[in-house]
């Protein structure tokens, strides 16, 4: 039986922004995870991560917030920055209630910057905007996951006001795009302005507060949108198609809302057409990350959104990546489903 608390799901955020602004990086920070097999480092697929409670009130501590989490811990997608992946962008942003968008503040607004802002305001997506990578402003004094105040206050007169003279030019750029931003400890009409959060991904600067400001904006996604539980899949999509020793070829999919169950009979968009098979196991990796190696998972007979999560099935060689994957319900006509899956 669910309880009150089981009865929300957790908030999905995005992380979108130019290449190399450092999406990744400040995921790996913020989640204590580190995406492993980055080609070059650069991101070339979407992928999903959880911030625990407790990371969330360990990096926030500083700020001596009294940040209750009332919320469910948010589940991160990363997408890529390469112009060529617009799609991945899109797609990405589609199973999100929020956003973070990264902005490299040596650079400010680059192509792809503009291109996010365009589909955040095109999909209506309340979002923070994380200026990162001040510790490049020339004599920053590292201060490691201080909040951003504090770590203003150990600067000198010099790096202030690189960071103010940078800090304007881009308030200015994103002026000219028609986004009213200010800093987000001088922003006073949260919703028509949007905050803006230094940070750096590297020593941690600024990390409290973008956490405190995600926490504040889920609570208030949650609140505005009501993001109810329910059984039924509404929204779920495959992330990645890999082969998995011992098991063939798997999907990993985002399940947006609704619950997967094992044995259940599932149809996803393949090259040669729609694929129906049945769900043999549910897994997600080893809460402990060190336990990841030999493949340690673990084993789900229902999982509810929002997860991300590994599916053991037959038949899903072809299974196109960023389509939907669609449930068969005991009183749904398959033939439907099967051409309700082309379509995507
Ligand atoms: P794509 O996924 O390819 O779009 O890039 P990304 O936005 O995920 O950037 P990524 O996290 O791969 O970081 C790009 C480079 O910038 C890496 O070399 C990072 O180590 C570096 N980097 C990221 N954040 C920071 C930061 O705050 N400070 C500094 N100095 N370097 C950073
Ligand atoms: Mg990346
Ligand atoms: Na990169």
């Amino acid at each position: 039986k669910l309880s009150e608390e089981d009865k929300v799901r957790s908030p999905i955020c995005c992380m979108m922004g130019h290449i190399d602004t450092g999406k990744t990086k400040l995921l790996d920070y913020i989640t204590g995870n580190v995406q492993e097999g980055e080609a070059g480092g650069t991101t070339q697929k979407m992928g999903a991560t959880y911030l625990s409670a407790r990371n969330i009130l360990e990096k926030t501590m500083e700020l001596k917030s009294d940040t209750k989490l009332k919320v469910p811990r948010p589940l991160f997608i990363d997408t890529p920055g390469y112009e060529f992946y617009t799609n991945l962008r899109s797609r990405g942003l589609g199973l999100c209630d929020f956003a973070i968008l990264v902005v490299d503040i040596m650079h400010g607004l680059e192509p792809q910057t503009i291109e996010c802002l365009n589909l955040l305001r095109m999909k209506n997506t309340e979002f923070i905007i994380a200026l990162n990578k001040v510790d490049r402003l020339y004599g920053w004094r590292i201060c490691e996951n201080a909040p951003i105040l504090e770590a203003m206050k150990q600067q000198t007169k010099d790096v202030i006001n690189e960071f103010n003279m940078r800090l304007n030019e881009i308030i200015n750029q994103f002026k000219e795009q028609g986004l009213n931003s200010e800093l987000y400890y001088k922003n006073k009409e949260m919703g028509e302005t949007f905050s803006i959060v230094p940070t750096c991904a590297i020593s941690g600067e600024g990390i409290p507060d973008l956490l405190l400001l995600l926490v504040q904006l889920t609570q208030k996604t949650m609140v505005e949108k009501l993001i109810t539980y329910v059984d039924k899949v509404q929204q779920c999509t495959v992330l990645e198609v890999k082969v998995m020793e011992g098991y063939g070829t798997t999907i990993d999919v985002v399940l947006v809302n609704g619950e997967l169950h094992e044995g259940g009979q599932i149809v996803v968009c393949g090259l040669q057409g729609p694929i129906v098979t049945t769900i043999r196991a549910l897994l997600t990796p080893h809460p402990i990350k060190e336990l990841h190696v030999n493949g340690n998972h673990v084993h789900h007979e229902v999982i509810k959104a929002a997860e991300c999560i590994n599916i053991i099935a037959k038949d899903l060689e072809h299974v196109i990546v960023g389509t939907a994957l669609h449930v068969v319900g005991p009183d749904d006509d398959i033939e439907a489903i099967k051409e309700l899956v082309m379509e995507d």
